[in-house]
């Protein structure tokens, strides 16, 4: 079958990768220099996209991330009889608008952290709530804002930075397809506990659970420092008792389904729950409408059955139920370390340095580029988020030992990577 693959990362990388063994020819757009059937077209040229299918006779299109799925690429192509994998614009609301994913969970008992919503900039009504929760809250701008929209509070200085950045993220993304009157906003409790990943494939009726990750979020070692698109993860998860699994499906899964089922929304792609293990049970965080990323990169190498079949299926309405995720996955541990650029998450990077030993690594470690430019065969940082590795082993331990051993074997210069990752589970 000949798929085009969207997107540019590390979790495109590992979709290439598991897609391109199950008798696929994968064309990318735009890809990496670890994707070597790119193609030069962006993903927001439509047009452009739809042309490219058509003269290819490309079978499937599946977005890696986010930004098609709410540009609304699923109705662009449906109508063009062209399958595409991940949600329509309505559905992609899940991740592009928080406001109203928070309103969809409150709908449908999705447990989640209590909510307050502003929109049309009414910073008065939000800077009193702010003063009454005395500043202890997390502020988030409503739409896609790269990562860069949720503030963590924990006194009326933070809240009130927060609220200033609400002003100033919906003049910079002011395409950030929220669909409400900018600038919009959520104020929401502060609520603790254990964060992790929890992803499904869907048909929007039925859903296939994927193996359950945790990603680690904060640049350094002992979760300090700044957020970061992520440093690594690990599946599965050694914490996740058979009852918190069950709750987690019964609380937050399950009633998402339904709800998607009658509120008539399509919705054929991945889900992803970013969920946290309070004392009082598990409470969805928020909802992204892809794989997560570094998550892929643990999820896939660790999936032992095929993936195309799931999406054809998923595709076509006709996926099986499965709240199990084990007939699917390895039972040893998956273990994934990025490598980072100097300076990152800053926009002040230290780049173009060449990447020594990635010719070292053993045959059974997976390699994954997100921002590596390849000259004559030689491999230079080209970005904050460089590169990733994924190792197995029996047990957490042992995968630990295994990835941190190859990770000794890849140097530049300014790099940086976290040398606990598997290890805090908090
Ligand atoms: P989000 O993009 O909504 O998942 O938020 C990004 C990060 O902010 C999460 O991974 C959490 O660490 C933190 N966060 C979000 N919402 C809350 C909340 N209600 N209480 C505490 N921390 C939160
Ligand atoms: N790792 C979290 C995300 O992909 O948004």
């Amino acid at each position: 079958m000949k798929i085009l693959l969207l997107g540019s990362g590390g979790r495109e990388h590992a979709l290439y990768w598991k897609l391109s063994q199950e008798d696929n020819l994968v064309f990318t757009a735009p890809g990496n220099a670890g994707i070597p059937s790119s193609i030069n077209v962006d993903w927001f040229n439509f047009s452009a996209i739809l042309e490219y299918i058509q003269h290819n006779n490309i079978d499937l299109v599946i977005s890696g991330p986010e930004g098609p799925l709410a540009s609304g690429m699923g109705n662009f192509l449906r109508p063009h009889n062209i399958p595409f994998f991940g949600p329509d614009q309505e559905g992609a609301q899940l991740e592009s608008s928080k406001i109203w994913a928070k309103k969809f969970m409150s709908r449908n008992g999705v447990q989640t952290a209590r909510f307050w919503s502003f929109v049309d900039g009414d910073f008065e009504a939000a800077s009193s709530l702010l003063r009454e929760l005395k500043g202890n809250c997390v502020v988030k701008y409503d739409g896609l804002a790269c990562g860069k929209g949720v503030f963590v509070c924990s006194s009326m200085s933070d809240a009130e930075t927060a609220l200033h950045a609400m002003d100033n993220l919906s003049k910079k993304y002011s395409h950030s397809h929220s669909p409400y009157q900018s600038p919009a906003f959520l104020i929401e409790e502060k609520i603790s506990g254990i964060e992790l990943s929890i992803t499904i494939i869907t048909d929007g009726k039925n859903y296939q659970m994927l193996l359950p990750t945790q990603d680690h979020k904060t640049l350094c070692e002992s979760n300090v420092g700044p957020n970061t698109g992520g440093m690594g993860a690990i599946g599965p998860l050694p914490l996740l008792t058979p009852q918190i699994y069950q709750e987690i499906i019964s609380q937050i899964v399950e009633p998402t389904i339904i709800g998607l089922n009658s509120e008539n929304i399509v919705y054929k792609g991945f889900l992803y729950f970013g969920v946290m293990l309070t004392k009082n049970g598990p409470y969805l965080l928020e909802y992204n409408v892809r794989l997560g990323d570094p998550e892929a990169e643990v999820i896939i190498p660790a999936m032992k059955g095929k993936l195309t079949p799931l999406i054809l299926n998923a595709l076509q309405g006709k996926l099986e139920n499965h709240s199990h995720y084990e007939s699917l996955f390895s039972s040893r541990t998956y273990i994934n370390v990025v490598f980072a650029s100097d300076g990152y998450p800053s926009e002040n990077l230290l780049l173009n340095h060449e990447i020594k030993g990635l010719k070292d690594l053993a045959p059974t470690t997976n390699l994954f580029f997100s921002g590596v430019k390849s000259i004559n065969d030689k491999f230079y940082n080209h970005s904050g988020r460089v590169l990733s590795i994924t190792c197995e082993g029996e047990t957490p331990e042992a995968a630990i030992n295994h990835v941190y051993q190859e990770c000794e074997r890849i140097s530049f210069k300014g790099m940086h990577f976290r040398r606990d990752i598997g290890k805090y589970i908090q």
